[in-house]
């Protein structure tokens, strides 16, 4: 069921990714990855509301989106109202704005000597300062380990 879930989602970055979107350090399966334990991977979930207002399958906040370079659909305007929800309500706009963001912010947050998906995961919730808090029992993190274990590249 997760494994289904999860290969659809990554099925739906990829494929537009093959076709020649920014390459990055961040890889596909762990887009994936991120965006299953995030929402599940759901591409039509509304906005949240509350204290944080978080958009898309990432559930991205607009500081986030605006932090990654305001990625916008083409011929979109970034500081037209709206440009922050269209974007990260689709698919690749919503994985570009993710790398943009791990792309400026990469660091090794939990400390193991390496950076990959798992400090991915950790910026991903916590942002590009202070991303080495424990939240290693939170639903997210948990989420995003059970994804991870059923994807070979990000095994180990
Ligand atoms: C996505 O979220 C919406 C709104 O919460 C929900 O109605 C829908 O069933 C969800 N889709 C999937 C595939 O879970």
């Amino acid at each position: 069921m997760l494994f289904k879930i999860a290969a659809a989602c990554l099925l739906a970055i990829l494929i537009p990714s093959i076709q020649g979107q920014v390459a990055s350090v961040v890889p596909e399966d762990c887009l994936g990855c991120l965006c299953q334990a995030s929402t599940g991977c759901n591409m039509t979930i509304p906005c949240t509301t509350g204290h944080q207002y978080l958009c898309g399958p990432f559930l991205i906040s607009w500081a986030y989106w605006a932090d990654a370079g305001k990625f916008v659909l083409a011929n979109d305007d970034p500081e037209r109202k709206g440009a922050f929800e269209a974007c990260v309500q689709d698919a690749v706009c919503a994985g570009e704005t993710v790398r943009g963001y791990m792309a400026k912010f990469a660091q090794d947050c939990n400390g193991d000597g390496a950076i990959n998906c798992d400090d991915y995961a950790h910026l991903h919730i916590l942002g590009g300062f202070g991303c080495n808090a424990p939240i290693t029992q939170t639903p997210f993190y948990q989420g995003y380990l059970a994804c991870r274990n059923t994807v070979q590249s990000l095994a180990g």
